[in-house]
């Protein structure tokens, strides 16, 4: 039998074909359109997921048996609004998790409700990018497409929804909406209430690893797919990525340089931790996370090398860097092109390089990049060692992670152990392994992984990057105000 796992990401749509010992057999990626209709706002039309699934699924089967596929999995970026109306029509299109427009609804959450209060509700406090300021956002800004949600649902769901007609979500994914109770793993009606959005508004809960449903008839049909595949509920992509780098059960940490970058911490046991600088949401193995989540990661590299270098070919441009400039770069690079969430919350910070001389040059300036991410990932495992967790390894993943030179920078700036899978892709294999549970192929999902290499810190070189980190920890509260000009 054929699994599909998705990774319904926000540049592109990812997909993988395996087989029950879970080799891939063939991969797909289809791309779509990132809007950025004023400045700080991000917006994706669900049409074009869904045209991106339907023509990915036929070139992912058109070489094997069809009526072998068993099970389908996605896991989707997370926290955007997607609205129906009640002939489910999306409504407007979806606003994004890296969406920055929400600072009065979420200054009005975390202030006016208060932190307090929100944390007691959802484990949470406001982010601008969670989806309940989105919904405040949306019935103060437009009061004509509030009035005609009928449904609500997060990226993949609808994908989900248009397979098998069930409008249903995930803990995993679900947690950040700030609507759940993660702890109890319910709607909050207090929350609800808060966002005057009523419970039949909102999806049906579900493990990640349960089946929601079959394909209907008629979408099997158009897709060449037998109608009885399972669907899964599927997970948020970090929760999916976690399942695909073996980041379950207790204490592990997975972190994700994608467009975003996350550490991931998976626990058994739910925790919340004081200020709420890290997320707390349910984990797709059923149990639970922490997670910090920066708004711009392997997307910084992608800014500087395309729009300011002007060139696409990343490995030939860090091959310019003297591996004699690691830990030495006195230029340094604050990565919040899209504002930032964890830790530090700031819809109004921006990017900025500092440290620049006659004698700076690109190669200078793109380590920054490469470091000043990486210090950024720093600042969430700060938080996290502060909680008493300890962590001297963990997986990476996403596309950071095929840069050796990044790999090196980043275990000697957290100064741990950087474990690479041998498979890259961690949401949409973790994704496939949840639809391999949802059709009952598998009991529960692996909780180990084949890896490919492992990169360990180097005593001086870590020292060296403690020593900078030191610094660049200086360089945000120093300019927080300016951005607030700005
Ligand atoms: C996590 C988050 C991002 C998106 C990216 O909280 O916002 O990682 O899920 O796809």
């Amino acid at each position: 039998m054929y699994y599909i796992g998705a990774d319904l990401g926000t540049s592109s749509l990812k997909m993988l074909l395996l087989d029950e010992e879970k080799n891939i057999l063939n991969s797909v990626t289809e791309s779509y359109d990132l809007i950025f209709p004023n400045p700080g706002w991000s917006e994706q039309n669900p049409e074009d997921w869904w045209n991106a699934f339907e023509t990915g699924i036929k070139k992912l089967t058109k070489d094997i048996d069809a009526s072998q596929v068993a099970g389908i999995g996605i896991a989707g970026q997370m926290h955007g609004l997607v609205i129906l109306d009640s002939d489910d029509k999306v409504i407007r299109p979806a606003i994004l998790w890296n969406d920055g427009r929400t600072s009065n609804e979420t200054d009005y959450l975390n202030t006016v409700i208060g932190k307090q209060k929100l944390s007691d509700l959802t484990a949470n406090i406001a982010f601008a990018g969670f989806t309940a300021p989105k919904i405040l956002w949306v019935k103060a800004n437009e009061p004509e497409n509030f009035k005609k949600i009928s449904k609500i649902m997060l990226p993949k769901d609808y994908i989900n929804y248009l397979l098998t007609g069930v409008h249903a979500t995930d803990y995993s994914d679900a947690s950040g909406m700030l609507l759940l109770d993660v702890k109890n793993k319910c709607w909050s009606k207090e929350m609800l209430d808060i966002c005057s959005v009523s419970e039949d508004m909102m999806p049906k809960l579900f493990e990640s690893y349960e089946k929601i449903g079959t394909l209907l008839p008629d979408i099997a049909k158009h897709l060449g797919l037998p109608e009885n595949i399972s669907v899964a509920a599927g997970a948020g992509d970090n929760a999916g990525a976690a399942i695909g780098t073996a980041t379950v059960g207790n204490g592990k940490c997975n972190i994700s340089l994608g467009t975003s970058g996350t550490i991931f911490i998976s626990s058994d046991k739910f925790g919340v931790d004081d200020n709420n600088a890290l997320h707390s949401f349910c984990h797709s193995d059923g149990g639970y996370h922490l997670m910090g989540c920066m708004l711009s990661a392997a997307s910084c590299n992608k800014w500087f090398c395309e729009e300011v270098l002007k060139t696409e070919d990343f490995a030939f441009e860090q091959m310019g860097i003297s591996s004699d400039l690691l830990g030495k770069n006195n230029v340094y690079f604050l990565p919040y092109l899209m504002g930032e969430r964890s830790p530090i919350n700031d819809t109004d910070a921006t990017g900025m390089f500092i440290g620049l001389r006659p004698d700076t040059d690109r190669y200078a300036m793109l380590l920054a990049v490469l470091e000043g991410v990486a210090f950024a990932i720093r600042d969430s495992l700060e938080v996290a060692k502060k909680l008493g967790i300890e962590i001297s390894k963990s997986t990476v993943c996403g596309g950071g992670a095929k840069s050796k030179l990044w790999m090196k920078i980043l275990a000697n700036i957290l100064n741990i152990d950087l474990h690479i899978p041998k498979v890259e892709e961690g949401p949409g294999f973790g994704a496939a392994q949840l639809a391999m549970v949802a059709s009952g192929a598998k009991e529960s999902v692996s909780d180990t992984i084949e890896i490919k290499e492992i990169v360990s810190p180097d005593k001086e070189l870590s020292l060296l990057y403690q020593q900078k980190y030191d610094k660049f920890k200086s360089i945000y509260p120093a300019v927080k105000e300016l951005y607030k000009i700005l």
